[in-house]
């Protein structure tokens, strides 16, 4: 205690009674009279020398209570439960207005690997689970977290897994049940998701179901398409398989033909009957019991088939009928996209969103469907407003930019997903499968870049097909139409390319561009295919206009196409100029009023080109080049050109606390 503490308290106590016009020994004796205890008291206790042991009650409430302390005290008790109020009102407020965040699908590029291609594990030639679980490293220096792997069931192989003999099972070839779970498990501990094939239109002829089918049991006697044939005769209608030939085989233990839209080691199952959807709901539940996050389902549209069987009508009714034996010959009007298709699709759809309810563990669903220039047909598995479907249909229109490389062409291929997809649904762009020969062996070497910019700057999700990373090509076989783009996956320059490094064996032969071309060797060189993939993935995924923002034509040609990227809100922005022509063209975008005079680039294909400043009437590019420009603005361009522009969900950004917001 202050030596002067007491005589400064008695001032102060004194001063406050001639205030109030009462003197000490009058308060005193008030004290006294309520029974508080004297302040002599106190005073004693405070002259002896002891340890402090606090302020008496008295002192404190005295002190306290006074103006100079009790306001200052409400003050703060107010602010407090007002600042409390506010942080929940803020809270509630931010909720309310934030939009949805990007879905883990929407937000990384899907990635397909063929697992017969991607790393051998055993030494026995063919790609398996472990290997995959090897190289999950891949994905991470990638920036890629959704991987897409191809069929691993239990398989007679015939159509390489997509024949299926148990959809419960691994084919012993890829691994073991084991050997999955590790892998999902591996996978989810690294933030990576599975996305598994689904074949529901048929199983393999060696699948149980068939076996009892073609004996007649009872229950699985509807499980495929029969109809009465002969032996020797004529087929029951002129519907062909898309592998080619009748899509009828007869069947000698059953003494009836069945359908196969595939193989006729496929055989179609029967859709029309209740038990066989139940199967498959089965099926789906299995392996989202098991953790999966979600499937890509195979052929749907061929699911269903006109229980009329009529002939489908000839493309040209001129040609005789036994020429008639490509897909290409036919109006499939009776053995695709039937009235119920999409009635099936969105109960597997409803069974996933149970999954879905799990905080976090969102189950996505693809659907693989080929409807060619019936774009409308496509976008169908979108679903309705009011019934959710696939959370997108493949987009295979890019498949076609090879057919002529052209800024022109490369928009029409663009507006074709754009201006026919739904309001409000998410985009997506394919360059490659295991189904279709590499793009880069279509387009040639020269567009690869470019075409990898493009897949990574336009709005919605990529798909990467295996290779595609580091621009690998189709190799040079015959042996059956669809290996050419089935290689192994080019690692390194070592043995067998790194894909097997145990023995000699590799089941198809690699490109022999893998010593150059290899993912060990471009990501040395910051040039490389591989390197820009991961510059512009990872760009994308942390620039919001990028991967949520407008989407806005500005320019196409003959050779260039040419589109913004902004959000509603914020100055950064992007302009995209890729050049898919024949020739090195200046672009004039002086006429875009909402670009700044000078466009500075942040990344070209063409790496010499990184940095350069452009006057924006003289955007220069060659043939194959794609620049990344990042500029800053006020004006947006999006109010100015409605019909040029589409954003999948609008948010807007308040660039002073940096937040998003839903906006109109
Ligand atoms: C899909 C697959 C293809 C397979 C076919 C039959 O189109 O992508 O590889 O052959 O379905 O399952
Ligand atoms: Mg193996």
């Amino acid at each position: 205690i202050p030596k002067d503490f007491f005589k400064k308290l008695q001032k102060c106590l004194s001063k406050r009674g001639s205030r109030d016009n009462i003197s000490v020994s009058d308060s005193e004796e008030k004290r006294d009279s309520i029974g508080v205890k004297r302040l002599s008291d106190a005073r004693d206790e405070y002259t002896q020398i002891k340890p402090y042991a606090g302020m008496p009650k008295e002192v404190l409430v005295l002190y306290s209570s006074k103006a100079r302390y009790r306001v200052p005290r409400e003050i703060l008790f107010w602010l407090t439960v007002c600042c409390t109020l506010a942080l929940v009102a803020v809270t509630i407020a931010v909720i309310a207005l934030s939009p949805k965040c990007l879905s883990w699908w929407q937000a990384s590029p899907v990635y397909q690997i063929y697992p017969r291609s991607f790393k051998d594990s055993d030494g026995d030639g063919v790609g398996d689970l472990k290997g995959i679980k090897e190289k999950l490293d891949h994905f991470e220096y990638l920036n890629i977290k959704s991987i897409w792997i191809s069929p691993f069931y239990r398989s007679p192989m015939k159509d390489f897994g997509y024949d299926v003999e148990d959809f419960r099972d691994i084919d012993p070839l890829f691994g073991t049940m084991k050997d999955f779970e590790e892998l999902l498990a591996t996978m989810h501990s690294k933030g990576l998701r599975l996305i598994m094939d689904f074949i529901p239109n048929h199983t393999s002829d060696r699948h149980r179901w068939f076996n009892l089918s073609r004996t007649r049991d009872p229950h699985y006697e509807d499980y495929y398409v029969w109809t009465d044939c002969k032996p020797d005769g004529p087929k029951p209608n002129n519907w062909v398989s898309i592998f080619g030939n009748s899509s009828w085989t007869y069947d000698e233990v059953r003494g009836q033909c069945y359908l196969h839209q595939f193989l006729k080691e496929q055989p179609d199952l029967n859709f029309r009957n209740p038990d066989v959807i139940n199967e498959m709901i089965d099926i789906i539940h299995f392996w989202l019991d098991k953790g999966v996050d979600g499937f890509r389902m195979d052929a749907v549209k061929h699911m269903l088939e006109a229980p009329h069987m009529r002939d489908e009508p000839q493309v040209d009714p001129n040609k005789p009928p036994e020429l008639v034996t490509t897909e290409w010959d036919l109006h499939s009007d009776y053995t695709t996209s039937q009235v119920g298709l999409h009635d099936i699709l969105r109960e597997f759809r409803a069974q996933m969103d149970i999954y879905s309810q799990e905080p976090g563990r969102y189950r996505f669903m693809v659907i693989e469907s080929y409807d060619y220039e019936e774009v409308y047909k496509t976008m169908m598995y979108y679903g309705t407003k009011l019934e959710k479907e696939g959370d997108f249909p493949f987009n295979f229109y890019l498949l076609d930019l090879p057919q002529n490389t052209s800024g022109a062409w490369a928009k029409h291929l663009v507006h074709l997903w754009m201006g026919n997809m739904p309001k409000g649904k998410w985009p997506n762009w394919v360059v490659g499968n295991h189904d279709r020969t590499r793009i880069s062996s279509s387009a040639g070497q020269l567009y690869v870049r470019a075409i990898n910019m493009l897949l990574l700057t336009l709005p919605g999700t990529a798909t990467t097909y295996y290779g595609e990373e580091i621009g690998m090509e189709n190799i040079n076989v015959t042996s059956a139409s669809r290996d050419p783009q089935r290689s192994p996956l080019q690692w390194n320059a070592n043995m067998n390319a790194g894909f097997n490094d145990k023995t000699n064996l590799t089941w198809l032969p690699l490109h022999p561009d893998y010593e150059t071309v290899n993912v060990e060797a471009q990501m040395k060189d910051d040039g490389s295919v591989l390197a820009q993939y991961r510059f512009l993935n990872t760009l994308r995924q942390s620039e919001l206009p990028l991967n949520r923002g407008w989407f806005c034509y500005v320019h196409t040609d003959a050779n260039v196409f040419s589109y913004i990227r902004e959000l509603d809100g914020l100055k950064r922005a992007f302009l995209i100029v890729v050049n898919f022509g024949k020739e090195s063209v200046v672009t004039d975008l002086s006429s875009v009023r909402e670009l700044p005079d000078e466009l500075k680039v942040l990344m070209s294909t063409n790496k010499v080109n990184d940095g350069k400043v452009f006057p924006k009437s003289r955007i220069q590019t060659e043939v194959g080049e794609g620049l990344v420009i990042q500029y800053s603005t006020n004006t947006r361009f999006n109010p100015n050109h409605p019909e040029e522009c589409y954003i999948s969900e609008k948010a807007c950004y308040l660039e002073t606390i940096g937040i998003l917001y839903k906006c109109q």
